[in-house]
Formats: C-alpha cells, sequence, structure tokens
C-alpha cells in the first residue's frame, strides 16, 4: 500500500508539472483531468490506480515495469498527447492484474481496443500501444496476470493459472472500459481486441466465452490447442536433441534444409521469390540432401541418412496413442525462422513445471512422453485448449478476423486451417456462411506474426511498434482496420493487404492483397511484387 501511494504522489507530481498552464478557463484541462484520475475513479474495492500521468507525443517512454523477461523494445517513442492510467485489479484472493489505459487526446472516434500478450503473458505490449494509441484507439494492455515471459509465478498459485488462461483479459477489459468511460465522460461507441500468438488464443477465447465484450476481434496466429503445442514442441526437441548427438541439425544445416526445399517448391505457385504460397501442397524429398559415400558436411554441405531421418520426421502430423491428430505439421519454408530447434522448449517446460506438476527440478528428459501430452490434452486447465465453436458469437452479432503467416516456424498455420474447418463442421455453416462473422486469411511469407520473405507487414499487432517502430506506416486494408470497416460500415474484407517491409529502414518493396480462405492467392503474371499481378483462386 505504502509505495502504491509513493508512485501515485511522483506520478501526481510529474502530471501537474507537466501539465500546460495554457487551457485554463475553469474547466480542468486533459491533462489536470488526467492527473487527478488517482482521486476520481474508484469504480469498486478490487480497482487501485497505480499511476495517472500525461503523456506528451515525442516522450521517450522507457517501459519502467516490464520485467527483464520482456523481449519486446526496451523503449516506446510515444506519437500522441495522451493521459496514462496504470490499474491495479484483484482477480481472485491470490492473484491480480495489471493494465494500461492509454487514453489520446484526440478520442473523436471513440474507439476501445484490448490488445493481447506473447508466449507465457506478463508483459505489457507498449510499443503496440504506441502504435494504436496514435491511431485514436483508447488502448489497453495488460500484464495476464503475472509479470514477465515466464510462468513461474503459477507455482501453486491456480488463480494465475487461471488469469493467463482467461480471466486476466477479460478482467482488463471490463476494468478498461470503466476508466475509459470515465475519463472521457462519454460512452465507447466501438469496442476491439487484438492480439497475435498467445494473444490471438486470447482473442478466441474472448470470441468463444464473452464476444459481447467485443464489436470485433482480431485474432493472428492463434496459440489454441496450445497444450498440443507444447507437447508438439517437445516432440521436436525429442527428435532433433541437442548438439552433438547424430541426429542434430545444426543452424547451417537448417539454412540448407530450407534451401533445398525451397528449390523444390518455391516455384510451385509460378513465382520463384522465397515464398511458398501454399506450404501444404509442398511436399519435399528431403533425401535429395543426403551424403553420397565419402561425403560429408564439411565437404558437400549434406547430410547424414540420421539426420534426414530426423527431418522427414519433423514435417509429420503429430498423433496421440488412440492414432487422433494431436497437432498439425510443420510448414515447409518457415525453418529458418524457427525456434523449435534448438534446446529444451522454453514455453513447455515452464508450463509443465510451474503450471501442471508445481515442480520447478521437473525433469523433461524423463517425464516427456507421448502419453503425457494425451495426459496433458486431457487435463486442459481452465479451458486453455481454446477449442469450441462460435455459437456465442454469431448469436450475439460480433465479428472475428483471423490470420496466421504461413512461414510461421513457431506455431504450424495448420492449426488455424483446422479450426476454421471444425468450426465450420461443428456449427453446420458453409464458408459463405460463416464470412457474416469469421473469416480467415493466410499470409504467405508472413512469420510468426510479424517479418518474413512475403507480404507479411498487414497493420497488426507486434508489427509496426515492435519491428518497424514509425509512423505514417500505412494501415488502411490491414487486420485492424480491416475489422474497423466492417464494424463501422458493414464492409467485410475480402482480402488482406499485405507488404513486405524492411525492418531497418521501413521501406516498402512489395504489396500484395492476400486473399480470404478457401480462396488461394494465384499468380496471374507480371512483375510479382505489384498486387495487380496476383489474383484470388475461386474455392
Ligand atoms: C530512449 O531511452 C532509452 C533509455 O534511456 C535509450 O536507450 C534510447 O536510446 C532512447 N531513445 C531515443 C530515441 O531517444
Amino acid at each position: 500500500m505504502k509505495s502504491s501511494i509513493l508512485t501515485f504522489t511522483a506520478s501526481l507530481l510529474f502530471s501537474l508539472a507537466a501539465a500546460n498552464p495554457g487551457h485554463g478557463h475553469g474547466q480542468p484541462t486533459f491533462q489536470q483531468r488526467c492527473a487527478h484520475l488517482a482521486q476520481t475513479f474508484h469504480p469498486d474495492h478490487k480497482t487501485q490506480v497505480l499511476v495517472a500521468q500525461f503523456v506528451p507525443s515525442g516522450t521517450n517512454f522507457t517501459n519502467p515495469d516490464n520485467h527483464p523477461t520482456c523481449q519486446s523494445k526496451p523503449f516506446t517513442i510515444t506519437l500522441t498527447d495522451m493521459c496514462r492510467l496504470r490499474l491495479k485489479v484483484k482477480t481472485s484472493h491470490t492473484s491480480e492484474v495489471e493494465l494500461e489505459a492509454w487514453m489520446p487526446l484526440d478520442w473523436n472516434k471513440k474507439r476501445y481496443l484490448v490488445l493481447g500478450n506473447g508466449g507465457l503473458g506478463g508483459c505489457i505490449a507498449y510499443p503496440d500501444m504506441g502504435f494504436t494509441t496514435w491511431l485514436g484507439f483508447a488502448t489497453i494492455a495488460h500484464n495476464n496476470g503475472h509479470l514477465g515471459d515466464t510462468a513461474e509465478p503459477m507455482l501453486n498459485n491456480p488463480g494465475v493459472v487461471e488469469d493467463y488462461v482467461w480471466r486476466a483479459v477479460k478482467t482488463a477489459t471490463q476494468a478498461g472500459k470503466k476508466a475509459v468511460k470515465h475519463f472521457y465522460n462519454t460512452a465507447i461507441r466501438k469496442s476491439y481486441y487484438m492480439g497475435c500468438s498467445s494473444g490471438g488464443r486470447q482473442g478466441l477465447k474472448a470470441a468463444q466465452d464473452f464476444p459481447e465484450e467485443f464489436d470485433g476481434i482480431v485474432a493472428g496466429a492463434p496459440a489454441n490447442d496450445i497444450n498440443n503445442l507444447w507437447s508438439i514442441s517437445g516432440h521436436y526437441y525429442k527428435l532433433n536433441g541437442n548438439p552433438g548427438d547424430a541426429r542434430y541439425l545444426s543452424a547451417a544445416q537448417w539454412v540448407a534444409m530450407r534451401n533445398e526445399i525451397l528449390r523444390q517448391c518455391d516455384g510451385l505457385d509460378g513465382v520463384t521469390d522465397g515464398v511458398i504460397e501454399e506450404p501444404r501442397t509442398c511436399k519435399p524429398r528431403f533425401e535429395a540432401l543426403m551424403c553420397g559415400a565419402g561425403q560429408t558436411w564439411a565437404s558437400h554441405q549434406c547430410l547424414t541418412a540420421t539426420q534426414v531421418d530426423t527431418v522427414r520426421r519433423l514435417y509429420e502430423p503429430y498423433y496421440g496413442t488412440d492414432g487422433k491428430l494431436l497437432y498439425p505439421e510443420f510448414d515447409p519454408g518457415a525453418e529458418v525462422n524457427s525456434d523449435v530447434w534448438g534446446g529444451e522448449p522454453p514455453g513447455a517446460a515452464e508450463w509443465w513445471k510451474y503450471a501442471i506438476f508445481n515442480d520447478p527440478n521437473w525433469d523433461f528428459h524423463t517425464q516427456f512422453s507421448l502419453q503425457m501430452a494425451m495426459d496433458m490434452k486431457n487435463l486442459d486447465p481452465y479451458g486453455i485448449s481454446t477449442w469450441k465453436p462460435l455459437a456465442k458469437l454469431k448469436q450475439k452479432g460480433r465479428k472475428l478476423l483471423t490470420y496466421h503467416g504461413l512461414q510461421d516456424g513457431v506455431i504450424n498455420s495448420g492449426n488455424s486451417y483446422r479450426y476454421y474447418e471444425y468450426v465450420s463442421r461443428t456449427m453446420g455453416l458453409t464458408s459463405t456462411e460463416l464470412d457474416s462473422f469469421y473469416r480467415y486469411f493466410p499470409i504467405p511469407g508472413q512469420s510468426h506474426c510479424h517479418s518474413g520473405a512475403g507480404n507479411w507487414y498487414v497493420g497488426a499487432t507486434s508489427q509496426v511498434g515492435r519491428v518497424l517502430g514509425a509512423k505514417n506506416i500505412p494501415t488502411e486494408g490491414g487486420v485492424l482496420m480491416s475489422m474497423v470497416k466492417w464494424v463501422e460500415e458493414g464492409i467485410a474484407p475480402e482480402t488482406i493487404t499485405g507488404r513486405n517491409m524492411n525492418s531497418q529502414t521501413g521501406v516498402q518493396s512489395s504489396i500484395k492483397e492476400h486473399c480470404k480462405w478457401p480462396k488461394k492467392n494465384k499468380y496471374l503474371g507480371g512483375n510479382p511484387n505489384l498486387k495487380e499481378s496476383w489474383g484470388c483462386t475461386n474455392p
């Protein structure tokens, strides 16, 4: 309690010092109203104001409360005058969520946006907040119920696990709405959600269980069916082993394998550009890279038969002891951007140690097995699999847009196709019927959430703020602004505009309209860097 009062006092002094004295007409200014939030905003006994401060445009915001495990950029340059509010809300007697509301001076469109988390949660998406606040959204981001991209706080604390699964995002959404309404003293007109990876799973959780909170939900590379995702990462590690193992491939060997896969499959779509438009149609012959008699990696950049066997098994779907699919296969062409090849998978190992077995000494090597994967699938704590049809979303008239990079080396894109078809079958709706509330866009050449060899930039979370870090980057036709158009003007997206942007310079080298599944991108001829050279197939 004491330390939070000190924080509050310090931030109040800062806010008053930053307030612009030129606007005094008896009415408190934006800056003053912001600074006074600590006194005026008391929604309930569970909610505590930690910081209320005016932050002018151009501030170098150094992410003061982010945990060292948060891999985000260490600072964010704000792009608009705004009010920053940090709240703490109790979620159970052993858990709480911290959230930030960044409320821009110019809020004419009265749009509200909640951002998701990545990995094991716990990191506030400050760079994304800078971007979306600049776009005019009153933006909420939160720590998902614990600090840091780690599961350690889940040890013997089921409350923290439940927050991670669903409760933090719902609590932060509702607390943020109260704060925004209070601060602007007016109603929110439209409410949105956007997240990728774990944040994509959080979006699907909202779409399945509490869609009434959002008019539109954008979920990228969703980590749903996460029990099996963690298990397949354990399976990959067991197959690939460690440096020195006969079956292990080094990073350079994976580059060679990726190049061989591209040699065999890149041209399938008519263009040799480093992007396989539909990786699922690529069935490479990995044996093409196998050494002949007397050849070695050092002499011929070839692989042993044992290594080729590793590779072949990595590209197979993962099946359970009952013969049913646990998780779809790795996407050919996504090799080099993958974090599944080297070492114990940190996300899965921490989840099992801290959230499941409550034993920091739990040993991956002796404990992980296919039977354990089956057990994890059945355990499904608090419904973390996030694998349900979208009846509520449809009934409430809310909208969901998903996208998935097809060069995603972290979450195999087959998962997003599989979820779409599952929803279609279980609800008995054709893709045309799903179109009224659920649209899925595969993004060829996009890695996990951002970057990639193709037209990866789609105006999404973790793209502008984290990678490009600049303003005046186009957002029209991207996933967020397409959702806004769908919700506010009733114009649903048929395609999503993708761009290849250099992450260092922000220079755009190509542009393309990505087709809505079950249509596929089709090369029509001409300069492949121009969108006119591409169309969509009929499904
Ligand atoms: C913002 O502050 C951080 C930490 O002091 C510093 O490393 C960084 O260079 C600053 N960024 C800019 C653009 O001034």
